[in-house]
């Protein structure tokens, strides 16, 4: 029986995530399919859910601005959708259960030490740009590597504070600490690594008012954004000679164990490749239709 799935948020029509899925389907010669499900504001989510679980579908991946409520759903939570409170893969249990976790912050680990080794044990701190959801996720991703300096940054400060605030009633591991984007200035000097989680930066949004030139020439710099995939910020940086890691990476190894619990039995439970010719065909795309 061919397995399905499916990416579900509002809007739907730019998610990369079935290019993606499609891309692996085909590479290991699966019958499966992923499809795109649009869930407009005045249709209710939860009965949306209940009804695909209910047509046969393993799984969904779930996108803005359904993250919350799809944690709130779930009748099992994974323990990094319970760490942010969100949930980006909702897998449907043969006992009609629905299991809530969330991969954002594992892929954007997966992600930066792809390109710089491993993040733990390092001297200096961690600057995360941003206090919504995906500093959420970054946070608990960079906490279980032993990650154990991070500053956040927010243009409304009080926010940076909540976050730093609820990541200790967590009882994450290492230092965490807030302030707004005025303190960037102190908190470059000894950043060995910027991930900026706002969406500044993105197709039609202003660019972060930050200086990269005050980070120590071997810092690297990450955006998660990315449309477009060399955002204002990286391409500052990579005037600098720092390194860079676009969003692209992230995308592709969150998207990977979702692919992998979806369609299981196809894989031999293995964990689909994230390869250079995968970035290619999102990069074609992203040049085609983003
Ligand atoms: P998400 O869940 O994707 O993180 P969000 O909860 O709306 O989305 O958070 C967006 C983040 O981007 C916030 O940190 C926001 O800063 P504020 O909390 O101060 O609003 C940040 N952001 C958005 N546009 C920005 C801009 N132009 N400059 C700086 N930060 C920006």
């Amino acid at each position: 029986m061919t397995a399905k799935a499916a990416v579900i948020g509002w809007p739907v029509d730019h998610s990369l995530s079935p290019v993606l899925h499609g891309y692996w389907l085909k590479k290991y010669a699966i019958d499966g399919s992923y499809e795109r499900i649009a869930i407009p504001p005045q249709q209710d989510f939860g009965v949306t859910v209940l009804g695909l679980r209910d047509a046969g579908y393993r799984g969904v991946n779930v996108t803005v601005p359904y993250k919350e409520a799809a944690f709130r759903l779930a009748d099992v939570k994974g323990q990094n959708a319970a760490l942010t409170g969100a949930a980006n893969l909702l897998l449907f249990g043969k006992d009609g259960r629905i299991l809530a976790d969330n991969t954002d912050g594992t892929g954007l680990a997966a992600s930066l030490e792809e390109k710089l080794g491993p993040l733990g044990g390092r001297d200096g701190h961690v600057v995360i740009l941003g206090a919504g959801g995906a500093a959420r996720g970054a946070l608990a991703g960079l906490s279980q590597r032993g990650v154990a300096r991070i500053i956040i940054l927010n243009r409304h400060g009080p926010r940076a504070d909540q976050l730093v605030e609820q990541a200790r009633r967590q009882r994450l591991p290492g230092n965490v600490v807030a302030g707004s984007l005025e303190d960037w200035p102190g908190a470059a000097r000894a950043a060995w690594l910027v991930i900026n989680t706002t969406s500044a930066g993105m197709k039609g949004n202003p660019a972060l008012a930050i200086d990269v030139g005050l980070l120590p020439p071997s810092a690297a710099v990450c955006d998660i954004v990315y449309n477009p995939l060399e955002t204002p910020l990286l391409a500052a940086a990579k005037t600098r000679g720092l390194e860079t890691i676009d969003g692209l990476g992230m995308l592709m190894h969150q998207a990977a164990p979702s692919f992998q619990a979806f369609f299981h039995a196809g894989m031999g439970g293995r964990r689909p490749d994230v390869t250079p010719e995968l970035r290619a065909v999102l990069q074609e795309e992203l040049a085609q239709h983003g």
